[in-house]
């Protein structure tokens, strides 16, 4: 089992008139290793929170995250985290980005270099491997960047909308080799999305947040065979269904 979380509520302080936000309250829950997971819900429900208390770059006011029993107090390279504005070296070129961190953990530079160029074929970047960060439309600049987090071996990996501002194709695409790279080498992901066409595409479970204070308010199992047919009509009515859900929170 990879990430139980336990009794997590948070709450933030303004440094300012000491006014308190209540983010989460008492999200209990279990992510068993390799599976996909996405967390869905209102804006400010606290989906980013959660993830960030569960990657360890913030701490919960109240419970406890523990990955693979031991308890989460601080960012780690066994958990890949890709931001919604992460950013690439503008001084490195587009491939050595992507490798950048398998030098750190000493992979050898070839092997590494041949795997990224497979890894950006598969996002139509082949030809882009030498161009510099400043060289790239904003939709390049994250592929790349996503490309980059999943090429290293963490063994897991916490992903916030971060395909949110990708064309269609290139979402499609990068949706499928998130798949793929989670299942052959069994790594846990957990995927903070508003798209819940691409939750239902991608997850194994996807979990639905209430309003603030973000509490889990159902859980839907996804159980159809991959890949899936987004004109299969049991996928049509999951997506309806927690659109429905959705929809529901935010009338109340
Ligand atoms: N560092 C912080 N300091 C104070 N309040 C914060 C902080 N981070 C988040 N919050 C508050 O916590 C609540 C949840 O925010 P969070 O970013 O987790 O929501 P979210 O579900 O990710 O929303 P969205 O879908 O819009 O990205 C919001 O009310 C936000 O204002
Ligand atoms: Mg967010």
């Amino acid at each position: 089992m990879t990430f139980e979380i336990e009794n997590v509520s948070k709450t933030f302080v303004s440094n300012d008139d000491g006014e308190e936000v209540h983010a989460l309250k008492d999200i209990n829950l279990t992510i068993e290793t390799g599976k996909f997971v996405s967390l869905v819900g209102p804006s400010g429900c606290g989906k980013t929170t959660l993830l960030r208390i569960i990657e360890g770059f913030e701490n919960p006011t109240e419970g406890t995250v523990k990955d693979n029993g031991e308890i989460v107090t601080e960012p780690s390279n066994e958990r890949g985290f890709i931001f919604q504005n992460y950013s690439l070296y503008p001084w490195l070129n587009v491939i050595d980005n992507v490798i950048f961190g398998l030098g750190i953990n000493g992979k050898p530079e070839k092997e590494s270099k041949k795997r990224a160029m497979e890894y950006l074929k598969t996002v139509g970047l082949e030809d882009f491997a030498k161009r510099y960060p400043h060289e790239l439309s904003g939709g390049m600049k994250q592929r790349v960047a996503i490309i980059r987090s999943l090429i290293n071996d963490s063994k897991s990996l916490l992903m916030d909308e971060s395909f949110s501002a990708l064309d269609v194709q290139s979402r499609h695409k990068l949706q499928k080799l998130v798949h793929k790279i989670c299942k052959e080498q069994n790594k846990t992901i957990i995927f903070v999305t508003h798209d819940i066409d691409e939750a239902v595409f991608l997850s194994d479970e996807i979990i639905l947040l209430s309003r603030r204070p973000g509490r889990i308010k159902e859980i839907f199992e996804v159980k159809m065979e991959h890949p899936r047919n987004r004109e299969d009509k049991k996928f049509e009515e999951l997506v309806s269904e927690i659109i429905q859900a959705i929809d529901e929170l935010e009338d109340n």
